[in-house]
């Protein structure tokens, strides 16, 4: 039967690298997030899921500090924070992924992984290329990303996995505690999703916190050590790896049938 377990999927003696309690948040008449609580450890990953519109994206943007909660607290490593902006979060030691990986396609590899915080020579602010590639070299190498030989090539010559694993990338390099992805997996082929998918087990075996929004079902099975469903701006369900099915998952999203009938942590407070 469903397994609707609130409790860490481990024994954890750290606290959440990221704990969100009660979150709501409304737009209008909209309720986008009601009520929300989770949390995530270091060296864990947990996948969000939902239908279309159930605030997964409005969840993820509350924690990179875009949205902004109407109530409910957020906790980093075990202490309350407050995140009003971007600033904020990545101060707090999360870095977001999104969707759409803002990278500038005319700028290689190496331009994009130090956007914004190149490396100067201490004297006459001559850009330090050489020492720039070599710790680009280090963090691909750090996560495993062995098809990306080139690092002078525009990032816009390369496929979809890569440029994935260069947002990827590059927010590792700001040394985070939480990695918060978007639909990573999102329009790649097979192989590069199976890339991808290697990245994200390679940030938890770097004992990152990772939240990943999947619509792809097989992906969330494969990576996830725990699931939290999303519907209608509710927590609803939440399953532990290998306690759960896809018919399962897929009724918790949908709210038909077998998982449906079990409330929630999410549901009952
Ligand atoms: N800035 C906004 N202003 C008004 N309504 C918003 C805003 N952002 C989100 N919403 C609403 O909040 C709800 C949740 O949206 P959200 O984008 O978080 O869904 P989602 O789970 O990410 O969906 P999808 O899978 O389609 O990306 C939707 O009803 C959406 O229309
Ligand atoms: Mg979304």
């Amino acid at each position: 039967m469903s397994i609707l377990n609130t409790e860490p999927p481990t024994t954890q003696s750290a606290p959440p690298a990221l704990e969100l309690s009660s979150i709501s948040k409304h737009f209008g008449g909209v309720r986008a997030l009601e009520d929300v609580s989770l949390r995530v450890y270091p060296g864990e990953v947990l996948a969000l899921v939902g239908d279309n519109g159930a605030g997964k994206s409005t969840l993820i943007k509350t924690i990179a500090g875009i949205n902004i909660p109407d109530s409910g607290t957020i906790s980093c490593a075990g202490t309350e924070v407050k995140i009003d902006s971007p600033r904020h979060s990545m101060a707090h030691g999360i870095q977001t992924v999104y969707q759409d990986l803002a990278l500038c396609d005319n700028l290689d590899t190496v331009q994009n992984l130090f956007l914004g915080r190149e490396i100067y020579s201490p004297f006459g602010r001559r850009l330090q290329r050489a020492a720039m590639e070599s710790r680009a070299r280090q963090v691909l190498a750090d996560l495993g990303v062995s098809t990306l030989r080139d690092l002078s090539a525009p990032v816009g010559n390369l496929s979809g996995g890569q440029r994935q694993s260069v947002a990827i990338c590059r927010s590792v390099l700001w040394e985070p505690k939480v990695v918060l992805l978007d639909e990573p997996t999102a329009a790649l082929g097979v192989a590069q999703r199976k890339q991808v998918l290697e990245l994200i087990v390679r940030l938890r075996a770097t004992n990152h916190a990772v939240i990943v929004v999947s619509h792809d079902l097989a992906d969330v099975q494969e990576v996830a050590d725990r699931v939290a469903v999303m519907r209608l701006g509710r927590k609803v369900a939440e399953f532990t790896r290998g306690g759960y099915d896809r018919a399962q998952l897929v009724s918790a999203i949908t709210g038909l049938g077998v998982a449906a009938s079990q409330p929630s942590a999410g549901e009952t407070t």
